[in-house]
C-alpha cells in the first residue's frame, strides 16, 4: 500500500517590512511583521517506485495558467532541495517520492508561494520518513533550522499566525495571534518580480532604514493595521514595475483601508473592513481584466491533514 501524507501551508504578507543597508553576504537585514493568510499550498507525498528518486507535479485553478507553467519540476524546485537536506541530515539516501502540488498562492508574487511548498514539503516528509522509516520527527524549530538554509520566509511559513521576522527574515519571533479576522484583496499583476531584483533596486534607491519595535504595536481593528503597514520595499517595486502605484491608489478609491505592495511584489495587498466589499472588487477589477484574489488572516503554519 502506498503512504499518501498530506499538508498545508499558507501564504505570508508583510504588514511591516523594514529593510536595512545591504550586507557584505549580499543579504539586508530585516524587521518583518509577517502575517499568515488563509490561502494555502496542498501538497500531497506518496511513495515513488524504486530509483525514480522525487517527481514533482504542479497544478491548480485558482490562478492563471501561466503561474502553473512557472514553477520548475526538476532539482530546482524547493521542494526537492528540502527532499535533499532533510535526508541528508538524516544521513540517509533521498527517497523515492511522487509530490503533488496544489497551487493558490501566486508565483513570484512576493507572498511565499515557494517557501509555503517548502514548509509544507518540511512537514510532510517528516512525517513520511516517521512512518515508513522509524525516523524521530523533527521539531518545528528544527524543521525551521533547516528551511533557514534554503529561503528566508520558510520559517515564517512554518509557524504562521503572526510574527515577526529579523536577521534575514528566518529568526522568527511568535507574536500572540490578532483577534480579529482581516479581509485581503490580492490583486496579481502580470508580470513576476524577482526577489533579488527588487533588493538590488532598493540599494540605488536606499542605504537603508532603521527598526521599530514591532513587539509593541497595538493592533486590535483592521483600522489600527491599515495605520502600521508600512513596506520598504514598495519604492523599489513601483520603480520597476510604474503602474503598480496607479493601481494602488485605485484600490485605495474602491474602499480598501489601504493597498501596499506585498514584501518584493509586485502582488499588491489591500486590506478592506467587510469580506463582501473584496468580492465586489475583485469583480469590478475583473472587468478592467485584472486578477485579484480575497483571502482572509491570520492562517495556521503548515501542518498534516487528514
Ligand atoms: O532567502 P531567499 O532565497 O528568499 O532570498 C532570495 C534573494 O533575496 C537573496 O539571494 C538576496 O538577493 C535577497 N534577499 C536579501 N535580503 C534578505 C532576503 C533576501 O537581499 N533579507
Amino acid at each position: 500500500m502506498s503512504k499518501i501524507i498530506k499538508a498545508t501551508a499558507p501564504a505570508k504578507v508583510n504588514l511591516v517590512f523594514e529593510v536595512g543597508g545591504i550586507q557584505p553576504d549580499g543579504y539586508h537585514p530585516v524587521n518583518s511583521l509577517f502575517l499568515a493568510l488563509n490561502l494555502r499550498e496542498e501538497l500531497t507525498l506518496v511513495n515513488g517506485e524504486t530509483g525514480t528518486g522525487v517527481s514533482i507535479y504542479v497544478h491548480g485553478q485558482s490562478l492563471p495558467e501561466r503561474h502553473i507553467q512557472a514553477v520548475p519540476t526538476d532539482e530546482t524546485n524547493l521542494v526537492y532541495k528540502v527532499a535533499q537536506a532533510l535526508a541528508s541530515h538524516h544521513n540517509i539516501p533521498t527517497p523515492d517520492l511522487q509530490v503533488d502540488i496544489l497551487k493558490r498562492i501566486p508565483v513570484a508574487g512576493g507572498m511565499a508561494g515557494g517557501s509555503s511548498d517548502a514548509a509544507a514539503m518540511l512537514v510532510a516528509l517528516n512525517e513520511f520518513l516517521f512512518q515508513e522509516q522509524g525516523i524521530a520527527r523533527l521539531s518545528t524549530a528544527e524543521l525551521a533550522a533547516l528551511g533557514a538554509k534554503l529561503g528566508s520566509d520558510i520559517p515564517f511559513c512554518l509557524y504562521g499566525g503572526l510574527a515577526i521576522g529579523t536577521n534575514r527574515g528566518e529568526q522568527i519571533q511568535e507574536l500572540p495571534d490578532l483577534e480579529f479576522e482581516s479581509n485581503w484583496l490580492l490583486c496579481i499583476s502580470n508580470q513576476g518580480l524577482s526577489t533579488p531584483l527588487v533588493f538590488h533596486k532598493f540599494d540605488e534607491l536606499s542605504t537603508g532604514n532603521s527598526f521599530n519595535d514591532l513587539g509593541s504595536l497595538r493592533i486590535t481593528s483592521a483600522q489600527e493595521l491599515a495605520a502600521v503597514m508600512s513596506n520598504d520595499l514598495e519604492g523599489a517595486a513601483l520603480a520597476l514595475i510604474p503602474a503598480l502605484a496607479h493601481l494602488k491608489e485605485q484600490l485605495e478609491e474602491l474602499g480598501a483601508l489601504r493597498a501596499m505592495v506585498s514584501g518584493s511584489g509586485p502582488t499588491i495587498a489591500a486590506l478592506f473592513d467587510s469580506a463582501a466589499r473584496c468580492h465586489e472588487v475583485v469583480e469590478l477589477l475583473k472587468a478592467e481584466g485584472i486578477f485579484a484574489l480575497v483571502s482572509t488572516g491570520p492562517s495556521a503554519g503548515a501542518r498534516l491533514e487528514s
